[in-house]
């Protein structure tokens, strides 16, 4: 089959999710269903799997601003099974997609074997319709646990998991996988017995297990686009890696003709990535909330909804490491505001830290001249820098300690996964 994007002509994506569906997408179930989720969009605008960072209010205040998907962080599913503890954390408290502030989301799990995941699945309530397996994790924890990408390389395993969950519950199943480090003909080989088994969409971050820290590198838009012309007329395929803007929405969509893109460090940076602003058609210009708007929003949803309570956070670390990347280019020059944030213990030292800015912002402050500070490694590849600059040693050191209680002792998962 030839890609998607040949055989119908790039549309605009539309970020207004009330929109209908311009594109007539393959005639199968997964395409059919995803639309209707989608609620007649024509494209799939998704915020990541990110552990402690996906939580409920940040999903709440994401959905304010034009996603129209959500997963949840990486829910492990042995010790979903096992950990009384673990397992209130991570357990929804109510069906977020009836919400009025609320919308699908995808319950994504961990493992490696198909009774324990089974388990796990069937012990979340049944609202929770569709359930994804982490094939994307590249770290250390998830090779000794011989999980995320490292399934990957167990191809019978990882379709016997997918095959049990799709036969013996009754979710739909989905799959985040990388690119296999053998190359994409091995990886859409491996994918298409993924589909055979019943999975019902793939994101594809365009990435091998390798490329993670300073081996970041670029995502192969390449490659996702040759995976949507051999499977996109089947199911759904979604693209991951890269998206910090709608243009690059448009170019990645133009490019690999997938039915929808997910952001995880752009989004953690400005949750209103998905709507027209600071793209080439504002001039560059910010002309959705400022920075510290969506900080005192997402405060203010947390404060409504814990992220700790059912929205799988860890409580104030979780709260404090979005604060810290939506204010990122705010607190970066302003000592005062930095120490605030780093002794803040609840919402309100929180709240005090965006007073603060706002004050030395002053009242002729324009938030029109606010770009994206903290996400710039692949806007200065995309400039044709090959060095990778300060923001991943950041993103690394800030994300360091973020995992200890989310994943259990001894976790080291950084932000690469
Ligand atoms: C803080 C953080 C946490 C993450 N947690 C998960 C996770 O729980 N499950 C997963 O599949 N990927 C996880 N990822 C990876 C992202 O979902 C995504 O695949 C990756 O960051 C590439 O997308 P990007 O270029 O938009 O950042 C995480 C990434 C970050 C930055």
């Amino acid at each position: 089959m030839s890609s998607l994007s040949t055989t119908l002509p790039p549309t605009p994506p539309t970020a207004d999710p009330d929109a209908p569906s311009q594109i007539a997408w393959p005639d199968t179930e997964p395409h059919r269903w995803l639309t209707s989720l989608l609620n007649g969009s024509s494209y799939a605008y998704i915020v990541a799997p990110m552990v402690d960072q996906s939580d409920l209010p940040f999903r709440f205040l994401s959905r304010r601003y034009s996603s129209n998907l959500c997963y949840t962080p990486m829910i492990h599913s042995r010790m979903f099974t096992t950990d009384v503890k673990y397992r209130e954390k991570f357990m929804p408290k109510f069906d977020e997609a009836k919400h009025p502030m609320g919308g699908p989301v995808f319950h994504q799990f961990c493992g490696n074997n198909e009774e324990t995941m089974l388990a796990a699945v069937n012990l979340l309530p049944s609202y929770c319709e569709v359930v994804d397996i982490n094939c994307g994790c590249p770290q250390g924890i998830a090779k000794r646990g011989g999980y995320g990408a490292f399934l990957l390389e167990e191809g019978d395993l990882l379709v016997k998991i997918v095959s049990t969950l799709v036969t013996k519950s009754d979710r739909r199943v989905t799959v985040k996988v990388r690119i296999l480090p053998t190359g994409v003909a091995d990886s859409i080989a491996l994918y298409t017995r993924l589909v055979d088994a019943g999975a019902s969409l793939l994101t594809i971050h365009g990435r091998t297990r390798h490329q993670k820290g300073q081996l970041t590198g670029k995502v192969d838009w390449n490659a996702i686009k040759q995976v949507v012309d051999a499977l996109g007329h089947r199911i759904p395929i979604i693209a991951n890696g890269g998206i910090s803007s709608m243009d690059d929405v448009r170019a990645c969509i133009e490019q690999t003709g997938v039915r929808g893109v997910m952001s995880s460090e752009g989004i953690l940076e400005y949750p209103a990535i998905f709507m027209e602003t600071n793209v080439t058609a504002t001039g560059g210009k910010r002309t959705a909330p400022s920075r510290v708007t969506l900080a005192r929003e997402y405060l203010d949803l947390n404060d409504k909804f814990p992220n700790n309570c059912g929205g799988q956070g860890s409580g104030l670390k979780c709260a404090k490491t979005h604060l810290q990347h939506f204010l990122y280019s705010d607190l970066q020059p302003f000592p005062e505001a930095r120490t605030a944030m780093h002794e803040a213990h609840s919402t309100s030292d929180m709240f005090a830290v965006c007073d603060l800015i706002e004050k030395q912002n002053g009242d002729n402050y324009d938030k029109s001249e606010e770009g994206l500070g903290w996400y710039n490694r692949h806007r200065c590849e995309k400039e044709g820098e090959t060095k990778l600059d300060f923001k991943q040693v950041e993103l690394d050191e800030d994300f360091g300690g973020c995992f200890g209680g989310m994943l259990g002792e001894n976790a080291e998962c950084g932000g690469d996964y």
